[in-house]
């Protein structure tokens, strides 16, 4: 095989007015026909794909060449663009062909497990374990220079604000962000371990102490955590922090972020400033600290109608602490069947919830699960809190727990929309949620935990409430929210060691344990810590959203699936008896090996 070729141009680039050119191009076989005398190859790379020709003008050893090619052998052709006598609409360059002067086999390539194609019904796992070819899929290609440009726009963005990108170590100690670490042993410190960073986050609070002013990385973390379609073990962040800013500064440069990505990536307008709404009014609205702002079906509280009725599935929640509330799928009552309503009823069982209630108003006449067992007074009072007209659909969720109502609801609305297919991926709605809870109960734990991270400040009128009234403290904590989605969040950082102490205090984190994992943090708030905040997006999120990529692992080149396993590459693995002695490591569990 040669390998002297010199590439002019890539597949996808060649047009009409490039006709009687000579061109080189290099690329894979898509696939190859031969109709006698003609040979016709199409020839992909990144870029798109081009028609090589071949025919009887063509010279022997060439044409032969030509003949032998199969799917996915690598060629280098040189040859004069000429114009096809019959175009192919469906590609950028159909209306043209390379006429092969000279062609150059570069590497041979075995019949591969799938056929490398824009939309493929390949099972996942096939897929992943030869990722190298699924990635060559055009839609993926495609994927990866999208995600390449919007990291270029976050350079060179925070670049022009002033802000140094720095590395943070990987090798470090664990930072809580509410998820496990990823740990490695020592070697030289036998029985110790390093953590991999869940975010760079004390890093980062520890550049302003140091003088920076302006940081921002684009920063992977880990987090050993259960994997949903958005969320793997290892991610991207874009990570900033700065000093002398407050909320409206950090709100205001962010803005400015995805308006510039929006426009340089996707050529969408996106406007500023974005909507703002305290948490506590979108957990009443929307139940969900995430809402999404592209449909309405709101929820309604009808705790004070239903309290004292006859009917202890509504009664009773409230009477335990909890409430009834309700969501109104306005004019859409002919969408949800009897059969459908009972998929939704397993639906919100998925989030805790007992059991749904519902009201159809269909035709003039209402048809529900409760009716009967309220006064007409209550059936009429419910109604109108919903707004309920002609054509609606009430459904309605108790329970002791307010949070199962929230999420039982939140994710109701979001469900019955989806169904309906009334969700524009290309409608893009922003929302900042501001002032979340500084706290938020455990029932695992049986405590309070930080609902953002340790080192968040509690709002300057809640400050008091830090350790007296948990429930009620509420921090200077802010979520970017796209479409439903958690795109990131951040916060006005506590900057004085007594403030700290007292917020680890209120985690019931004891002295000793303050010391031991935060001592370093502490003792710097010593030497002049300015104020200081910041933000984390996450960026494959981002992208994903961007593109409306079904699935995070499309827009990371090399992912892992549900179980946290890289099939590609076969890890995580067993290692050798003399690694596991030089770290002092003695396994005693195995994962049982599973039958070939
Ligand atoms: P937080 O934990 O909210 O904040 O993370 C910021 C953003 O990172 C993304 N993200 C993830 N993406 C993919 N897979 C995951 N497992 C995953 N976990 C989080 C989300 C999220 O909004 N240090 C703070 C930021 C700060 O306070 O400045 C932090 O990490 O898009």
């Amino acid at each position: 095989m040669e390998t002297s070729f010199r590439r002019t141009c890539y597949c996808g680039e060649p047009r009409e007015s490039d006709a009687g050119r000579t061109l080189s191009v290099c690329g894979w076989v898509q696939r190859r026909r031969d109709l006698g005398g003609l040979i016709f190859v199409d020839l992909r790379d990144r870029t798109g794909i081009l028609q090589l020709a071949f025919d009887e003008g063509t010279e022997k050893s060439v044409f032969d060449t030509a003949f032998s090619l199969r799917s996915e052998y690598v060629v280098a052709a040189t040859g004069v663009l000429r114009v096809r006598t019959s175009r192919n609409p469906d590609l950028p360059t159909g209306d043209v062909e390379l006429f092969v002067t000279d062609l150059q086999l570069l590497a041979k390539s075995e019949t591969p497990p799938f056929e490398i194609l824009e939309n493929t019904d390949v099972n996942d796992a096939l897929r992943l374990k030869y990722r190298y070819l699924d990635l060559r899929r055009p839609n993926l290609q495609r994927l990866l220079a999208f995600r390449h440009r919007v990291a270029k726009v976050a350079r060179d963005y925070f670049d022009e604000q002033g802000f140094l990108e720095i590395e943070t170590p990987m090798l470090t100690k664990s930072t809580p962000e509410g998820a496990r670490d990823y740990l490695v042993p020592s070697r030289v410190h036998p029985g110790k371990f390093y953590a991999l960073p869940q975010s760079p986050q004390q890093y980062k609070q520890l550049l302003m102490i140091a003088g920076v002013d302006r940081y921002f990385q684009i920063a992977r973390c880990f987090r050993d955590e259960d994997l949903r379609a958005d969320r793997q073990p290892e991610f991207t962040q874009i990570d900033l922090e700065m000093s002398f800013a407050d909320e409206t500064l950090i709100q205001t440069i962010q803005e400015g972020f995805l308006k510039r990505v929006f426009k340089e990536c996707l050529d969408v307008d996106v406007e500023t400033p974005f909507q703002r709404m305290p948490w506590r009014e979108a957990m009443d609205r929307f139940g969900s600290d995430k809402p999404d702002l592209r449909f309405g079906f709101e929820l309604k509280d009808i705790s004070d109608i239903v309290k004292d009725c006859g009917f202890g599935v509504f009664r009773d929640p409230i009477a335990a602490g909890g409430s009834v509330r309700l969501i109104n799928v306005d004019g859409h009552a002919k969408d949800f069947p009897r059969k459908k309503i009972d998929k939704l009823v397993e639906y919100v069982k998925t989030y805790k919830a007992k059991g749904l209630a519902w009201a159809r108003l269909v035709d003039g006449a209402v048809t529900s699960s409760f009716q009967k067992f309220l006064t007409e007074e209550e059936n009429a009072a419910i109604l109108e809190r919903a707004g309920a007209k002609d054509g609606d659909l009430i459904l309605i969720v108790g329970d002791a727990r307010d949070e199962v109502v929230f999420a039982a609801l939140g994710a109701l609305r979001c469900e019955c929309a989806r169904q309906l297919g009334i969700l524009d991926p290309k409608e893009f709605r922003f929302l900042w949620v501001t002032e979340f809870p500084m706290f938020e109960w455990s029932e695992e734990e049986g405590r309070y935990q930080a609902m953002h991270h340790p080192f968040t400040a509690p709002m300057i009128e809640d400050e008091d409430k830090i350790l007296t009234d948990k429930k009620n403290c509420r921090a200077r904590a802010y979520d970017i929210v796209l479409n439903g989605t958690e795109l990131g969040g951040g916060s006005i950082r506590i900057n004085t060691p007594e403030m700290q102490e007292k917020a680890f205090q209120a985690l019931g984190i004891s002295e000793e344990d303050i010391q031991e994992r935060f001592g370093h943090l502490v003792q710097a708030f010593r030497y002049g810590a300015p104020p200081h905040g910041g933000l984390a997006y996450g960026l494959d999120r981002l992208v994903m959203l961007m593109t409306g990529a079904p699935s995070i692992r499309d827009v990371i080149a090399f992912p892992k699936v549900q179980n946290a396993s890289d099939l590609m590459m076969g890890c995580p693995d067993v290692v050798d008896d003399k690694q596991l002695d030089d770290l002092s490591i003695a396994v005693t569990a195995m994962e049982a090996e599973e039958e070939e």
